[in-house]
């Protein structure tokens, strides 16, 4: 089954062909990421021009490339129509939600409208189901059917534990307080004085840094729950920053994403004893982390993590085509719709 994915749901235009959830015929990715540094942080209006801008080159550009793998395609495929529209393709998948409401309406829309002239079924996906598979597709197999698995989705929203009993049967055992973990970064660079995005910016300065050099409070809400809380952290940040303005800004960096890491690994790696996962999955922006791949490869047991290749760690499309793969229920194309705040459903309790 060869699926077409679009993803518009920030700052990122992306759209990719991908079969059978984990071969991946083509992905394009535009990002608008320059245009906010200036404004140290994404402001919708901006972010929803260049989607408009983007949408219609990645689209084409995407389908040029499809176009030039089309000879991988397995030989037992079959087209589900043959209308004149595209034989190989057999749905369109769309991020509807979360997001920002703007960005998100360009890919739902272009997203209808294709749907629509090439006579195909249109799937709607949540961007957070979307993380969770980027791993897999690293991977380059289908996922695997060793269950209960945990995915550790970690972006500049989320910061959230899925447990995973089947992909029809998932719910959300753990989330954050207060600040996502990206969020988390984002704001710690900006008192830095670093640009927008931080993660990036502070895992590059923590690289020359000591992670032990300033004990920062661990943030760790209740010992008999799963949960998350970045934002005290962030105020022992600002106190520090403030009190000791001549400390080397790469311990500062390296203490900082030490603590973040800490927990969410502390976290995880609990929740995965407790439930007795089978597999470990890490999906979202801040999974590019370096620290987080390595400490969670260490900590958990290594053959238990998936950890994604870059390219499936920040939005992309190829995500939002794997998870429809998974999770395909079309809707009636001209009732599907952007919801910013769109969670991610507790399925099958
Ligand atoms: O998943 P994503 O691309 O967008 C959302 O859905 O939010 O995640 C973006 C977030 C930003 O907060 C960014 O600072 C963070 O991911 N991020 C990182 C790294 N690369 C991106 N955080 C920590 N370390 C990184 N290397
Ligand atoms: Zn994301």
């Amino acid at each position: 089954m060869i699926i077409l994915g679009i993803e518009s749901s920030c700052d990122e235009t992306s759209v990719a062909v991908v079969e059978n959830g984990h071969i991946v015929h083509s992905q394009i990715l535009a990002t608008s990421l320059k245009e906010h540094i200036s404004t140290g942080g994404i402001v919708p209006e901006v972010a929803a021009r260049a989607q408009i801008e983007y949408i219609i080159p990645v689209l084409q550009a995407a389908l040029q490339e499809f176009k030039t793998s089309e000879f991988q395609i397995s030989q037992n495929h079959h087209p589900r129509t043959l209308t004149p529209s595209h034989p190989h393709i057999d749905s369109i998948a769309v991020t509807t939600g979360p997001g920002l409401i703007g960005s998100l309406l360009v890919g739902v829309e272009t997203a209808k409208a294709l749907a629509y002239a090439w006579n195909k079924p249109l799937i709607p996906v949540n961007h957070m189901l979307g993380h969770i598979y980027g791993a897999w597709i690293t991977h380059g197999q289908k996922m695997n059917d060793s269950w209960p698995k945990l995915a550790l989705l970690v972006s500049g929203n989320h910061s959230e534990l899925i447990l995973m009993e089947s992909h029809s049967k998932m719910r959300k055992i753990s989330w954050t307080l207060d600040d996502a973990a990206g969020e988390a970064f984002d704001k710690a660079a900006r008192l830095l004085g670093l640009p927008y995005p931080g993660g990036p910016q502070i895992s590059r300065l923590a690289e020359n840094g000591n992670p032990n050099a300033i004990q920062f409070p661990q943030p760790m809400p209740g010992k008999d729950n799963y949960h998350f809380s970045f934002s005290g952290l962030k105020t022992a940040l600002l106190h520090y920053v403030r009190q000791n303005p001549d400390t080397s800004k790469a311990d500062i960096a390296a203490s900082f994403q030490q603590a973040i890491i800490k927990s969410l690994v502390t976290k995880t790696q609990r929740a995965a004893e407790h439930y007795q996962v089978k597999e470990v999955i890490l999906g979202g922006g801040v999974a590019a982390n370096q620290q987080l791949r390595k400490q969670l490869i260490e900590t958990l047991n290594p053959t238990l993590c998936k950890i994604p290749d870059f390219a499936y760690t920040t939005d992309n499309a190829a995500v939002i085509a794997s998870a429809a793969y998974y999770h395909n229920h079309p809707t009636d194309t001209f009732k599907v719709n952007a919801d910013p705040s769109l969670e991610l459903p507790i399925i099958g309790n």
